[in-house]
């Protein structure tokens, strides 16, 4: 992801400038000292606020003010304007913010905000357990700590790396330019600053749902007061000769990034089988090392299940335009030492092949404890699952979505993190609902992808732009409703539509 790297400049805040330079609803940038500080007139009010996302470094000025909050705008994250906590994901850690004096005519900004500590909650001899060392798990448990859980959390993992920045695996990180220092959400003395006991390389065999005890793949048992399940998906498999080869890969964990990356170094040319996200992100990091890429996958153009045939289309063409090979409306029967056969004839080189078909979710821990099944573990809006005090988030749940008025389960980073986040508060008593639009981003080369919402059919697609210009936004409507919204560079459009499916939704925390 590409940093906001501008030199800071802008007026010196702390010397002020007049009042009227800022009106209602306005944001001005300037600086104090060293920092680069967002000026906010909202409702009145006028507030003081670190100019750059805790995510990626997104500039704030160019995202969206709704009520006593901003939204970033290149993923959506959520500030309070007041405190500056990161109300809702993918940042985590809150934004700097200033106390502001507005007199004489003159707005200036004083000294930097403490934060203040959380009150305790719950009691210091409650253990809450967390199935999955992922984006949901992770951000519930540092949600825990952020309202002041007083008790024992554990998060159980059965991945050998701590909690990564999983999105990156398929870009920056597999394309080089990132080191893998970004990778990790936090470093490890993190957990221990923290109190979380995080156990890696720990598999859950087994949950008992009445006795409130789960037991390892090793045999030893843990008791729990509240369980989060936030398993995850695995990548599938293909069942055709040759997929257990060395140099054939899917990609879900760091160890998998890394022994693509360990293998693009030897082979200069790879297979993608499956033009999805994944497969095409693969492809799009791929071709930043050199390597010559060829995709194969059944349909007719790229992710057009997902954005239709206009943005199918320049996704390809943008592919094209960096030098991938589709073989698309075939596919791969066979995988060979060093090629790959199609089914349409025909044979293609791969020394590395990656395998990105999409993913099933983790449900049989959920499934096996007689847990509510619905492709997907069931839960209400509370991520409550059909067991007392086992709560679900991520990949594997399936939650009533208030938009679209379906039960969806979908597979996104973000929405991931903001369902570890209400679980936490729930697990806490807060009895508060998962009402966020769903969001994603996927990013090709230096294109980024936003979308909005979830629509699996339309009626139609508005389209406003032009995708081959990189500058569009397309609305999928259904029954006279927008379901869904996709954009290349108009984030201030994808965050607008999404504050209107939050409106539609309903309250939400
Ligand atoms: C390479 C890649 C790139 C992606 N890019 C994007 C993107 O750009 N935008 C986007 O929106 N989404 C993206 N996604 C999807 C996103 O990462 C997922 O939606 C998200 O990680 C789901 O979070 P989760 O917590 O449900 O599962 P995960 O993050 O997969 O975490 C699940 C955890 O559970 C553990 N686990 C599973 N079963 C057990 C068990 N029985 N015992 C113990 N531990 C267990 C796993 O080891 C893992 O630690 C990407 C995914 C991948 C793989
Ligand atoms: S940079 Fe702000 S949400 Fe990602």
């Amino acid at each position: 992801m590409a940093q906001d790297d501008k030199k800071p400049s802008g007026p010196d805040l702390t010397t002020g400038i007049a009042s009227t330079e800022l009106a209602d609803g306005q944001m001005l940038r300037g600086l104090v000292g060293e920092d680069e500080v967002l000026l906010v007139r909202q409702g009145g009010t006028v507030h003081a606020i670190g100019a750059h996302c805790t995510h990626y470094h997104g500039p704030l000025a160019e995202g969206l003010v709704v009520s006593n909050t901003i939204r970033c705008p290149w993923h959506h994250a959520c500030f309070d304007l007041r405190t500056g906590e990161a109300l809702a994901a993918p940042a985590l850690s809150p934004v700097a913010c200033w106390n502001v004096e507005e007199r004489d005519g003159k707005i200036i900004v004083g000294a930097k905000k403490t934060t203040a500590a959380a009150k305790p909650a719950g009691s210091t001899s409650d253990h809450f357990v967390i199935v999955g060392g992922g984006a949901a798990g992770f951000a519930a448990a540092e949600m825990l700590r952020r309202r002041g859980f007083a008790g024992t959390i554990t998060m159980l993992s059965d991945d050998s790396a701590a909690p990564v920045d999983r999105p990156n695996l398929s870009k920056d990180y597999l394309a080089g330019s990132a080191p893998e220092d970004w990778v990790p959400l936090r470093g490890n003395d993190w957990y221990a600053e923290n109190k979380i006991d995080l156990r890696l390389k720990t598999a859950v065999a087994s949950i008992d749902a009445k006795a409130k005890e789960l037991t390892l793949g090793d045999g030893g048992k843990v008791k729990f007061d509240k369980l989060l399940l936030a398993t995850g998906a695995e990548p599938v498999k293909l069942d055709i000769p040759g997929a257990d080869h060395k140099h054939v890969h899917t990609l879900r964990s760091l160890a998998d990034s890394r022994s693509i990356i360990a293998q693009a170094g030897n082979g200069k040319r790879a297979v993608v089988i499956g033009a999805s996200f994944i497969g095409l992100e693969v492809a799009a990091s791929l071709r930043v090392r050199e390597v010559e890429v060829h995709v194969v996958a059944p349909e007719q153009r790229p992710l057009e299940r997902v954005f239709g045939p206009q943005l199918g289309d320049f996704v390809r063409a943008l592919h094209e335009e960096h030098g991938v090979k589709f073989h698309l409306e075939d596919s791969v029967i066979g995988i060979g030492e060093s090629d790959v056969t199609l089914k349409s004839g025909g044979t293609l080189p791969a020394d590395l092949v990656v395998i990105g078909v999409g993913v099933r979710p983790r449900v049989s821990l959920a499934e096996k404890a007689g847990l509510a099944i619905d492709k997907g573990v069931s839960c209400n809006e509370y991520l409550e699952t059909s067991a007392p005090d086992i709560f679900v988030a991520g990949d594997i749940a399936r939650y009533p979505d208030p938009i679209s008025g379906e039960r969806i389960r979908v597979e996104h980073w973000v929405v991931a993190e903001r369902q570890g986040q209400i679980a936490a508060r729930n697990m806490l008593g807060e009895h508060v609902p998962y009402r966020s639009p769903p969001f994603f981003w996927s990013q090709h080369y230096d294109v980024p992808i936003n979308y909005v919402g979830h629509a699996e059919k339309w009626d139609k697609i508005e389209m406003d732009g032009d995708p081959m210009k990189r500058d569009c936004v397309a609305r999928y409507v259904r029954g006279g409703k927008t379901l869904a919204v996709a954009s290349i560079y108009r984030d201030l459009d994808s965050l607008k539509a999404a504050a209107e499916m939050e409106k539609r939704a309903g309250p939400g925390p």
